[in-house]
């Protein structure tokens, strides 16, 4: 599973270039799916079983990023736009890799002054993508934060973990389920949800789901200084309560606990001040649609360190597992 998890997290897709990370997911997922297409939007739907309850599980593709706006013309660097919540604070010194393999450097005006001690507002930064003689990406191109997987013990650190690490649990889930399940399962790959959860609003509402499940990354209250969240890393698998988004059904809620509980999965509950994911997208899909999440504990998020915990990968797969592998009765 860590070869899969270093080859989704290092692939390059940030929000509406998503292609990349499909394929590889197109081709691992083949084999346990009864039913695979790609949606307008670019969402891949992968259907496991037919008949009982049509659960929706969503994970998103896509990762935060850069648009190159401009060449300026009196220093020849490139201005760019964020993709998603960019931390302006996080951008100093940072590569960015384009589609073409050009690796452009983040870097600050007045670097010999207030350049490199206080740059926070985007309008300081600029992208250095020149070979020497010219810049070796036109305007329009999008970009993503590059670093390379790592892991230390258990933890794993790697950009976009959010949400690549949510597509291998359901790759993982698809495998251990090898097609069986009375319920009729829809794995939605989605795109955009960076950007506003895009893709997720277009596939609830094309999948009709009788509920849905979000996979994504949360973060935790264990590093210093923090918000008052009880979420640690290695803590196990996050069951969603609420977030800035989503008010998750009693039910739905109680559905995730009662089997963590049966099936001695270790779990914690989620309760996210700042963010969202894409089942509040999904929620308000046609009629509405009953909608939780399983949350993945991770450090750093939006950082190229992002950092998780193999552990609550694998609480995270069994909790996913046994809950759309039974018979559900919500
Ligand atoms: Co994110
Ligand atoms: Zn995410």
């Amino acid at each position: 599973m860590k070869e899969l998890i270093k080859k989704l997290v290092e692939a390059w897709g940030p929000s509406g270039y998503e292609h990349h990370v499909r394929e590889i997911i197109r081709q691992e997922v083949a084999p346990f799916a009864d039913d695979i297409r790609v949606d307008p939007l670019g969402n891949l739907i992968c259907r496991v079983g037919k008949g009982g309850k049509k659960i929706m599980i969503a994970a998103h593709m896509d990762e935060i990023g850069v648009m190159a706006l401009y060449t300026e013309k009196s220093s020849g660097y490139m201005r760019f736009a964020p993709i998603g919540g960019v931390l302006n604070s996080s951008l100093l010194g940072m590569r960015v890799r384009f589609e073409n393999g050009a690796t452009g450097v983040i870097a600050a005006h007045d670097y010999f002054g207030t350049g490199r001690t206080s740059s926070a507002e985007l309008d300081n930064f600029f992208i250095d993508v020149n070979d020497g003689s010219a810049n070796l990406v036109p305007s329009g191109s999008p970009a993503i934060f590059w670093r390379d997987y790592e892991e230390r013990g258990s933890r794993l650190i790697a950009k976009s973990m959010d949400d690549r690490i949510g597509c291998v649990v359901a790759i993982e889930a698809m495998r251990r389920l090898n097609k069986q399940s009375p319920n009729e399962i829809y794995f939605v790959f989605t795109v955009q949800e960076e950007v506003g959860l895009r893709g997720a609003r277009a596939a609830g509402y094309g999948v009709d789901p009788d509920l849905a499940i979000a996979l994504d990354v949360t973060s935790t209250g264990d590093m210093a200084k923090n918000s008052k969240m009880e979420v640690k890393l290695g803590g196990g698998a996050a069951i969603k309560v609420h977030d800035t988004g989503l008010v998750v059904p009693p039910a739905v809620r109680d559905w995730m606990i009662n089997r963590a509980q049966s099936d001695g999965i270790p779990y914690q509950l989620e309760l996210l001040t700042l963010g969202t994911t894409d089942a509040a997208g999904i929620q308000t899909a046609r009629a509405g649609v009953p909608s939780g999440a399983i949350s993945i504990p991770c450090r750093y998020v939006h950082t190229t360190s992002e950092t998780v915990d193999s552990n609550d990968i694998e609480a995270c797969i069994k909790l996913l597992t046994g809950l759309v592998g039974n018979t559900v009765t919500l």
